[in-house]
């Protein structure tokens, strides 16, 4: 019996998290939204689950994320077990620039890596701190940020991807915030992970020719390393692993970046 608040449920990993923690009666689960009123998934399971609240709040507005905590606060008497930030943004325009090819602006170069910095770097520090003091008041004392193996060196280096450098590198940004944070907060008790869900098909409705693409390109590319990969896993598969590699965290774990089995394999 824990509490729980997610960022980024609107769709994708984030709302099944929402779905697979509120299933248990015994869980008290905080569903955080940009726009909870276009969140209709969301907003039905909620209808149907009285453990399910759902609190607007933009990871990239720090206010929004007070807001949020105080709300959570009043219903849970100032705690939280465990916060998991899974929300992402990124600059669609950036994916699939190289970094050679980055110009030199200083105006260009911060508008390619503002969305993602705002979201996995800002983002991270703002959620943790708004949340900070209700998790060292809770009982599990967990904080977990949705991070991306396309930040790891060595995936990087064996597969040869040069692209999505704005995503990569700002998940990249945030493990080390992770490992920092972890330092900080070891003596009070509280692990900060960074957690890779695998690679997961979270797109909704048709996909275009050019996403298809894409997910060709990186499944020729993570071959050179997995050669029997087969391609996506699902949502369902991902949370379920992710869930009990955060029931089972471990102070070794504690500042890393691990994947849905709870080590280093990414895939
Ligand atoms: N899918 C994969 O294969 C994969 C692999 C590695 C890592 N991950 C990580 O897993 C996490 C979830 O990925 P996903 O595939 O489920 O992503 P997704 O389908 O794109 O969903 C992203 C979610 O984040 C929300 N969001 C975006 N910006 C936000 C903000 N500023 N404030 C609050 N919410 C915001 C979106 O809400 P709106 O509906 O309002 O836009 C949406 O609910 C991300 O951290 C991602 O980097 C995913």
């Amino acid at each position: 019996m824990s509490s729980y608040a997610i960022t980024g449920t609107s769709r994708g990993l984030g709302l099944e998290f929402v779905r697979q923690l509120s299933q248990s009666p015994n869980n008290t689960v905080f569903a955080i939204a940009r726009n909870p009123d276009s969140a209709t998934k969301l907003q039905d399971l909620a209808s149907q689950r009285p453990n399910l609240h759902v609190i607007k709040a933009d990871i990239t507005d720090p206010q929004s994320l007070s807001s949020a905590a105080a709300s959570i606060s009043k219903i849970t008497n100032g705690t939280l077990d465990v916060l998991i930030n899974n929300a992402v943004s990124t600059n669609q325009a950036a994916a699939p620039v190289p970094p050679s090819q980055i110009p030199l602006d200083v105006t260009a170069t911060t508008e390619f890596f503002r969305v993602a910095y705002e979201s996995s770097l800002f983002g991270a520090i703002w959620t943790t701190n708004a949340f900070l003091p209700l998790i060292e008041a809770g009982k599990d004392k967990k904080i977990v940020h949705i991070s991306t193996a396309m930040a790891d060196q060595h995936l990087i280096k064996n597969t040869g991807i040069s692209l999505t450098v704005d995503y990569a590198v700002a998940k990249g940004a945030m493990n080390v915030l992770v490992a920092k944070y972890a330092a900080e907060l070891a003596p009070k008790g509280i692990k900060v992970v960074a957690l890779s869900p695998g690679w997961v098909d979270t797109f909704e409705g048709p996909k275009p020719a050019e996403y298809e693409g894409f997910v060709e390109y990186l499944l020729n590319s993570f071959r050179k390393i997995w050669p029997d990969l087969k391609g996506q896993i699902v949502p369902e598969e991902s949370v379920r692993m992710v869930l009990e590699v955060v029931d089972g965290l471990s102070e070794e774990q504690s500042g890393l970046m691990i994947s849905h089995h709870g080590n280093e394999d990414w895939i």
